[in-house]
């Protein structure tokens, strides 16, 4: 026995409602709530100076006037009555004579929905003359399934005059039945005019409900953004619960009232080249079908889209949209204005490329353009002016060069063109370095001689190569040219093995110059002699200098040598004659010592012939006196 009960119903004796009034005081619970196959316990306490020997329960559906017994206790022995619950009652009886108070509870196990009923307890006295009894209300209870919604996969319109189903909402397997409640958003739905909400039940085999509601709207374009859901609310022991769907929202129809024109890119000025895309949007859902003009010429569109992966001037203009609203019959539409800018190709006046010296040239550098545009000058990469018209005056060397006009579209710079001009300036030829000579090739003994000039028209150059001791001509066996700029560069290749004059002449329409160049090949190499002139007179410096420079330096040692000896000579006298010096040994050691200075000398001379040497054979330009 659960002294919790026993605690409870003894406190609240007076209070209970009791349905009998007898001599035996018989208290029970109002109601005992239970989930479907749990276990329900019924407490039955009775007021009597003795243990009760006749208990009797039984159970009274409701709407029946009649109750039936269920179940009875006689002294010790309890037993079955209804064959319904077999195998499912249990009970427990105590008695406390202190305080005159019994107490019997009845477990029904494995609840079933049959069971529901007011159950009453009946208790006699063992006279079997007094008596009394007691009610309970016993429910059973079993919550629903989560509410299953399903929304309608049709579009709604606006324009449907009955309310459009939009939702049904489905609850398993409940019990006792359950409310239903639908919500817009966060506000519950009441039926009205512009609302149904229909409920239907079913009744299970098991004696379980399930309920089926369903929601009907007149829709309105708000809809579109709302959200539905249904909401069930149900009983279950000892409170009220309460259980929400997933959410769904719906697709509204409505009328296009307007529509709205649109480029992409919208905010930047557009130019020849970019692609631009032109579309068209309605106020309505489902979009309609626009119809796009340009310049009174229907387009055909790609998805209700004008696209243009590269536009064109003749693409400027107006752009129409159109629509027509089906319910009204009238034509909606909207326009837009499309600029393309554009840079033509760069046009520079006059033709003029070769100027005289002195001349002075007006250059003008256009290009027709949509918007304000910016010209620049560039000489050589390095600008020069602004503005269209590029003056040259006075035309000099300096004039010449690589002129490039740039014309920016001021409000769309990466609208911009450029073109390059050369300019030339007629000028005589000129030799420009000294005529270089190459190292010996030791092979073939030949070398090889570059001559540079400059002038305009280019000039061309000639060699004449004459022998220094015959005065007979030479060949040169290779000519290599190479113009570069306003420059030429002549190479030949000479086979000589003796010393000759090299004579490179340039000469253009304008004038001729020369420079030239002795050349000795066979000794050590080549020996630097003029510098370039225009004359037909070179200077040329003697090379014999230098080859007698090496026997010259060897005489002036000898001399110095012997000079030395001689100094040398006279001061070991001096000593011998002063008497401060031993004969023997000292001599010996000055000996020594003055051949160390003739070895010394004798090295460097022989070094210097030697280097002379390599250098010949290596055709090395060092000078020997290094
Ligand atoms: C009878 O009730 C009294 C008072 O509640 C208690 O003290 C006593 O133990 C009870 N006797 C039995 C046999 O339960
Ligand atoms: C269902 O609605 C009725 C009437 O409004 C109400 O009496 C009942 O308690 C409700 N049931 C639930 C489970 O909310
Ligand atoms: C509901 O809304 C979602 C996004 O919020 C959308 O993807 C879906 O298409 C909508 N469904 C209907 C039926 O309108
Ligand atoms: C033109 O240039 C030359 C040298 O470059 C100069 O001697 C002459 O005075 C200039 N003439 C004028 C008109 O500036
Ligand atoms: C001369 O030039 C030619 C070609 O440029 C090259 O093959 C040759 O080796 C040069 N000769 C000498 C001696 O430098
Ligand atoms: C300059 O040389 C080129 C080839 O080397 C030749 O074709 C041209 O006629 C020459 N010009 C003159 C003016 O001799
Ligand atoms: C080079 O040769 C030309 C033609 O033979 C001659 O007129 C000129 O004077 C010579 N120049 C020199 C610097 O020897």
């Amino acid at each position: 026995m659960d002294p919790r009960y026993v605690a409870l119903l003894v406190a609240g004796l007076h209070v209970l409602t009791c349905k009998t009034w007898a001599l035996v005081e018989v208290s029970m619970e109002d109601r005992v709530e239970v989930f479907l196959y749990n276990q329900a316990s019924i407490p039955c306490i009775y007021n009597m100076n003795e243990k009760a020997m006749i208990i009797t329960w039984s159970k009274k559906l409701p709407g029946r006037e009649r109750s039936k017994v269920l179940f009875h206790i006689e002294g010790e022995r309890g037993e079955i009555d209804d064959s319904g619950y077999t195998g499912r009652i249990s009970y427990t009886h105590s008695y406390n004579s202190s305080e005159s108070l019994g107490s019997i509870i009845l477990t029904i196990d494995k609840v079933q929905l049959s069971d529901e009923s007011e159950i009453i307890c009946m208790v006699k006295d063992n006279t079997l003359a007094d008596q009394g009894e007691g009610h309970t209300q016993l429910q059973v209870f079993n919550a629903p399934s989560i509410p299953a919604i399903v929304g309608t996969h049709n579009g709604i319109s606006v324009d449907e005059n009955k309310p459009s189903t939009v939702a049904d909402c489905k609850v398993d397997n409940v019990y006792p039945r359950p409310n239903i409640t639908w919500y817009r958003g966060t506000f519950p739905l009441q039926s009205s005019n512009d609302v149904k909400i229909m409920d239907r039940v079913t009744k299970n085999p098991s004696g379980l409900f399930t309920v089926y509601s369903e929601l009907h709207l007149k829709v309105v374009r708000e809809d579109e953004h709302a959200k539905f859901y249904c909401e069930v609310n149900y009983f279950t022991p000892g409170e009220k619960r309460m259980m929400e769907s997933d959410r769904i929202n719906i697709t509204v129809f409505y009328p296009t009232t307007e529509v709205t024109m649109w480029a992409n890119p919208s905010e930047k000025l557009l130019k020849e080249g970019d692609a631009v895309e032109i579309g068209c949007k309605g106020n309505g859902n489902p979009q309609p079908i626009f119809t796009f003009i340009h310049d009174k010429n229907e387009l055909s569109s790609e998805n209700e889209l004008l696209v243009f992966k590269e536009v064109k001037r003749s693409d400027s203009g107006t752009y129409v949209c159109q629509i027509l609203n089906l319910d009204t019959y009238t034509e909606v539409e909207d326009s837009i204005d499309i600029m393309i800018h554009y840079l033509d190709e760069i046009v520079v006046t006059p033709e003029k490329r070769v100027l005289d010296q002195g001349e002075d040239l007006t250059l003008t550098c256009n290009a027709l353009a949509s918007l304000s545009t910016h010209t620049e000058w560039y000489k050589d990469g390095v600008r020069v002016s602004e503005g269209h018209v590029l003056k040259l005056h006075n035309a000099s060397q300096n004039t010449e060069g690589m002129y490039l006009c740039k014309i920016t579209v001021v409000s769309l710079p990466e609208l911009q063109k450029q073109t390059s001009l050369h300019i030339n300036v007629r000028a005589n030829p000129k030799i420009t370095e000294e005529i270089v000579v190459s190292p010996m090739n030791k092979a073939d003994h030949s070398v090889n001689l570059t001559c540079v000039a400059q002038g305009y028209p280019i000039p061309n150059i000639t060699w004449h190569l004459n022998d220094r001791q015959t005065g007979e001509p030479l060949t040169e066996s290779s000519v290599e040219y190479h113009e570069k700029g306003v420059g030429v560069l002549s190479i030949i290749s000479v086979k000589a093995n003796s010393e000759f004059t090299a004579n490179c002449t340039a000469f253009n329409e304008l004038g001729i110059t020369s420079a030239s160049r002795d050349v000795t090949t066979f000794a050590r190499g080549p020996t630097t002699t003029t510098a370039p002139h225009t004359k037909a007179t070179g200077i040329t410096v003697p090379p014999k200098q230098h080859q007698q420079g090496g026997s010259g330096v060897i005489i002036a040692v000898v001399i110095i040598c012997l000079l030395l000896l001689a100094i040398l000579g006279s001061f070991l006298y001096f000593l011998y004659k002063k008497g401060r010096l031993s004969c023997g040994r000292s001599g010996k050691q000055d000996f020594t010592k003055e051949n160390a200075n003739k070895d010394e000398i004798g090295m460097k001379s022989s070094k210097s012939e030697e280097a002379v040497l390599l250098q010949g054979v290596n055709g090395d330009k060092k000078s020997p006196t290094e």
